[in-house]
């Protein structure tokens, strides 16, 4: 399959793994990459510039695919020195930069300068057009259901991808929300040239995670994530467990006057706990509602191909046989 994702990017499949915290080391990513998608590791997982080199270093050993780099501008304790990751970047030959949280405008000229493309993560129409103006590549459109920070307007993907279609001349990827086949062909007839997926990607067996969290990604439904830190506008979806009961507890007696040192407990430091640990009452780690589609844990590879072929069975046989009028009685179950 060709779409503008992929003739962007130099891959063969348009499906991108989101740059996640704890879970996208260089197993992860180049796990994707060799599978013909988008890997990305997490930048600011990194503890340090110099360790961002050294994992840039191991996924290269790993693929001789395109990978990219997440770098996420998010309130923090405290901030990191993101022109030294962006060195890093550079200087590791990474050609591909996922950013997120706050516009990346003041880092888009370093960016640029040396041939980096980037795709800015956006949850809203206004600052995806916004990403479009400072240069940005490519768009990932995160939808209400996704998990990480949804942003505070609330608009699920079924309204937010075909409003980013009317309005966007870049290309973007539907995220949030996706998992299979069904996942990919939706978004790309709501106008996206490809998928973003987050949570799918945690239960493979690639992904570098305690086998803890792989579990409870299979055990839970779509009714099982919560919206936490809203009355902070840093709203994230995470998924339900006695650390987050607590946090909400917390947020309900303070409602209005919340602040993060009311929380910290509940969501600083968790991510390793969780990820490494295999604590999964620790608190807050994202996740999205997509986790109701997750009953097994494949290779990513095995993931990626069935996505892959059970697009092209939905495209070739369940669309055009409407056309031909003779697959109005078929269900189409979860072929990926
Ligand atoms: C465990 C986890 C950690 C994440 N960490 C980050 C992060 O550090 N930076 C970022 O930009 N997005 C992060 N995300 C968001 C993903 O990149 C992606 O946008 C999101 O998961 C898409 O929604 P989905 O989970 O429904 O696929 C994270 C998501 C998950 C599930």
């Amino acid at each position: 399959m060709k779409t503008a994702i992929t003739e962007l990017f130099g891959i063969q499949h348009p499906i991108i793994q989101g740059g996640m915290h704890y879970v996208g080391f260089a197993e992860l990513a180049a796990a994707v990459s060799n599978a013909g998608g988008l890997g990305i590791i997490t930048g600011l997982t990194q503890k340090t510039p110099e360790l961002l080199a050294k994992e840039i270093a191991r996924c290269r050993d790993m693929t001789d695919k395109p990978f990219g780099v997440n770098l996420t501008f998010l309130p923090s304790f405290t901030a990191p020195p993101y022109p030294e990751y962006i060195a890093a970047i550079k200087e590791g030959g990474v050609r591909i930069v996922e950013t997120a949280g706050r516009s990346p405008e003041q880092y888009m000229p370093v960016l640029k300068a040396v041939g980096i493309k980037v795709i800015h993560k956006c949850t809203s129409v206004r600052h995806s057009l916004k990403a479009e103006k400072i240069g940005c590549d490519a768009v990932s459109v995160d939808g209400f259901e996704c998990g990480g920070h949804p942003g505070e307007d609330d608009i699920p993907n079924m309204i937010l991808l075909p409003r980013a279609a009317d309005e966007l001349k870049v290309p973007f990827v539907a995220s949030g929300g996706m998992a299979d086949a069904r996942s990919l062909v939706a978004a790309l007839a709501m106008g996206a040239a490809g998928m973003n997926m987050g949570t799918r990607f945690i239960a493979t067996k690639e992904a570098p995670v305690h086998p803890n969290v792989k579990k409870a990604l299979v055990e839970a439904t779509e009714l099982d994530t919560r919206l936490v830190m809203r009355a902070l506008r840093n709203t994230e979806r995470v998924l339900k467990n006695k650390g987050v009961d607590q946090l909400l507890e917390i947020e309900r007696e303070k409602a209005n006057t919340l602040k993060i040192q009311d929380i910290q407990e509940q969501v600083a430091g968790v991510y390793p706990k969780v990820m490494v640990d295999g604590d999964m009452d620790a608190g807050a780690w994202s996740c999205g509602m997509v986790v109701g589609l997750i009953s097994d844990i494949p290779t990513v590879k095995e993931l990626i191909d069935r996505i892959m072929a059970g697009a092209e069975l939905i495209i070739r046989q369940r669309l055009t046989g409407f056309l031909d009028g003779d697959e109005a009685q078929k269900p189409v179950r979860a072929v990926a």
